[in-house]
């Protein structure tokens, strides 16, 4: 098991690369007198997982209840925080319970969200089952839900007790699901780990598959990073967290102009890194040799670089809503190569045009 510190003084917590739950019961002593957990789940995922979670707490003298909501982006929504916290309340009594996120991105921004608002906090553990979860969206404490027009529109910073990372539960993924995790892990490499990257187009089909030892190294080198840029700047005030929303404007315009249902998160951002790429060879940032790279790979990898079935307006109003815009300007993340990357809002409007229709919409 390796344990990798996201370091924020008081609110330090470790994520803990594991392949069982069985040590979670007393990782959870030392955090909390509490003997109440909540689960929130997917039904599927309780099938298939869910006594692999639950038997250490019950063992442990825990009493463990779980709530699934469906699975689909459009569950992280209000109407669903409000659903959660009513069955919370109801069966409150005097205890505060610990909530467990098990489940992917949908799973964790949502708890995490409700663990933040739900009696004014209350603590909550990540336990991402999907492989975006374990490498991204449990780290870091960025929680929320959507709006219908704008993506992770309401949140909050709210940081777990500790993030859990079984990937032993990784193997019933299914491969599109790997895939779109895959995207994130290529970003990684893209903004911050030249070797990651090396490793990623050397032993691509060991990482689809999530070969043990592929899996190992990915989600511990991606754990590290997140972690490293998260103890650095929290909340996004400097550059460092925003170099993490490489492909973000773009990825999360095109989730929100097509209802959240057309692609998966990992999927939108690789159109949205390839849109990025483009762009930052067409300003002069970045050689045009080292873009193609990132491009081949992600195509390699089975994502998409391209929507064209998609209405470049409809993206085009989704990006005005992206929370990365300045002073009306979005903030871009440039590729200066692999392995770095810049944050600049000094791009010429017509240049961005140029890049977004270069792979969004109708070609012109
Ligand atoms: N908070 C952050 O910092 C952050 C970062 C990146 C992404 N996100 C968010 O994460 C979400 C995407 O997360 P995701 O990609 O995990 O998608 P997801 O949560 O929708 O999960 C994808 C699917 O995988 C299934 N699944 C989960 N675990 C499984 C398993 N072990 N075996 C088989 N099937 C399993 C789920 O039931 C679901 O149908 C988006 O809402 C995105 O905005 C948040
Ligand atoms: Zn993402």
């Amino acid at each position: 098991m390796s344990r990798i510190p996201v370091r924020l003084g008081a609110r330090s917590y470790p994520i803990l690369v594991t392949t069982s739950y069985r040590s979670l019961p007393g990782q959870l002593a030392r955090l909390t007198a509490s003997r109440d957990a909540w689960v929130i789940s997917h039904a599927s995922v309780l099938a298939r997982h869910g006594r692999a979670l639950l038997g250490p707490l019950q063992a442990a003298g825990w009493h463990v209840r779980t709530l699934s909501v469906p699975e689909r982006e459009t569950s992280k929504s209000l109407a669903m925080v409000g659903r959660i916290v009513g069955a919370l309340s109801r069966t409150a009594r005097m205890r505060v319970p610990v909530l467990v996120a098990f489940g992917g991105g949908v799973v964790g921004d949502l708890t995490g969200f409700v663990a933040a608002v739900y009696r004014r906090g209350v603590p909550y553990v990540q336990a991402p089952t999907t492989l975006l979860g374990q490498v991204d969206s449990a780290i870091g404490g960025k929680v929320g839900v959507d709006l219908p027009h704008a993506k992770n529109f309401v949140g909050a910073f709210y940081q777990p007790r500790l993030v859990v990372n079984n990937l032993a539960v990784l193997r019933s993924l299914p491969r599109r699901q790997r895939r779109s995790g895959l995207a994130e892990v290529i970003k990684y490499g893209a903004i911050a780990d030249r070797a990651l990257f090396a490793y990623l187009e050397r032993h691509l089909s060991g990482c689809l598959a999530l070969a043990p030892a592929a899996a190992r190294r990915l989600v511990t080198r991606s754990c590290r990073i997140k972690a490293q840029v998260v103890s650095r700047d929290e909340r996004e005030t400097g550059e460092v967290r925003a170099q993490l929303n490489f492909g973000h404007t773009v990825g999360h315009a095109l989730e929100a102009a097509t209802a959240y249902r057309r692609w998966t998160h990992g999927e939108a951002i690789a159109i949205g890194m390839a849109v990025a790429a483009d762009l930052s060879v067409a300003v002069g940032r970045c050689p045009a040799r080292e873009a193609a790279r990132l491009i081949t790979l992600l195509e390699a990898a089975g994502l998409p670089t391209r929507a064209r079935s998609v209405s470049r307006q409809a993206v085009r109003r989704a990006m005005a809503f992206d929370k990365k815009f300045i002073r009306g300007r979005p903030r871009w993340v440039l590729l200066q190569g692999i392995g770095r990357v810049t944050v600049t809002e000094a791009v010429p409007p017509a240049a961005a045009a140029r890049a977004l229709a270069g792979r969004i919409g109708r070609a012109t």
